[in-house]
């Protein structure tokens, strides 16, 4: 992506390493990693908020002394605050009690508004929808512009034109099979423009979460931040994966933290729930070769899904 200048903070977004995997999985397939979290703001959400923010600037939405309200589960509001900061704009970030204390932290520091919602949505339940109800009042009571990413198609040029050329040059051809972790599905649908734009025969995998609405099925509980969503999104409605895997929290907190023993590599709970979706399918011999992005790292989970208290109580075993 291009960025405001050649040296700034937000030049160094893009080009993250894609690292043999193998090691974590019992099989003699090959995998292949995709780290997002050697962005500068430590997701791939980075990508999304500079794509957006790129495109929101151009329309003059965003200009030094605006204000912007978003709601994020933890990683688009840290990307969404550093580019506050070099933009000179205000920002207003609406989250939930799931998004992990260090992220929000991160925000915070950064120098952005939290806006914690206290109660999920009265009528489903759902903490997303909570968020974007408040998103809609703060956006009226502050005069602010909400850049939405859950509609936002900024975000598939982001990683149409970023993570997925990437991993093609890296790799050297289009992998058999891609597994990518769904929320706004912004993601996921950019990797399959790219794969469609060029006729790639790569078969993609939606990692979604079990109890998120995104692909069907019914709402449940969903305990762990970043992946899964209480609402179809915008976005949603255009991508169309070959597959989706639906992962319960148990699962993804077991793989992740196999992971970090297996490969040096400790995912954030999405990249868990992905690595487990990948065992299955290679289990199954769906694919030989596979990609796995991982959208953020584990630093922001140490009091979560690598703690053994918070394992024990949250899924009844830290093991
Ligand atoms: C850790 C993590 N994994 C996966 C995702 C899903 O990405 P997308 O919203 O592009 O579907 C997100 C999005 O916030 C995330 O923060």
């Amino acid at each position: 992506m291009n960025a405001s200048s050649d040296s700034d903070l937000l030049s160094a977004i893009g080009n993250t390493p894609l690292v043999d995997m193998s090691a974590g999985f019992s099989d003699q397939s090959r995998v292949w990693g995709k780290l997002e979290s050697f962005n500068p703001g430590g997701s791939a959400k980075d990508r999304t908020a500079r794509a957006m923010v790129l495109d929101a600037t151009a329309k003059g939405l965003l200009y030094p002394g605006a204000v912007a309200v978003e709601s994020s589960s933890g990683n688009l509001g840290i990307a969404l605050a550093r580019e506050a900061v070099v933009g000179g704009w205000e920002f207003h970030c609406v989250v939930d009690p799931r998004t992990n204390q260090a992220t929000l932290s991160m925000i915070a520091a950064l120098g952005a508004v939290l806006h914690p919602v206290t109660e999920p949505d009265p009528d489903t339940g759902d903490w997303l929808t909570a968020r974007r109800n408040l998103v809609a009042q703060l956006k009226d009571s502050l005069g602010a512009v909400n850049l939405d990413q859950y509609s936002n198609r900024a975000a598939f040029d982001a990683h149409d034109q970023g993570t997925m050329r990437e991993i093609v040059e890296q790799l050297g051809h289009a992998p058999e099979m891609l597994a990518v972790a769904v929320s706004t599905t912004g993601t996921v649908g950019g990797c399959l423009q790219h794969i469609r734009e060029h006729g790639y025969d790569t078969k993609v995998v939606a990692v979604d979460a079990a109890g998120s609405v995104l692909f069907g099925g019914a709402r449940g509980e969903r305990i762990l931040p970043g992946y899964g969503a209480g609402v179809v999104t915008e976005l949603s409605k255009e991508v169309a994966p070959d597959r989706v895997v639906q992962v319960e929290a148990a699962d993804a907190v077991h793989a992740a933290r196999s992971l970090a023993r297996s490969t040096g590599f400790a995912p954030g709970a999405s990249g868990g729930a992905v690595a487990w979706a990948v065992s299955q399918l290679l289990e199954e011999g769906a694919a030989e070769e596979v990609v796995a992005v991982f959208h953020d790292d584990g630093r922001a989970y140490l009091d979560t899904v690598y703690n053994d208290e918070w394992a024990d109580a949250q899924i009844g075993d830290a093991k």
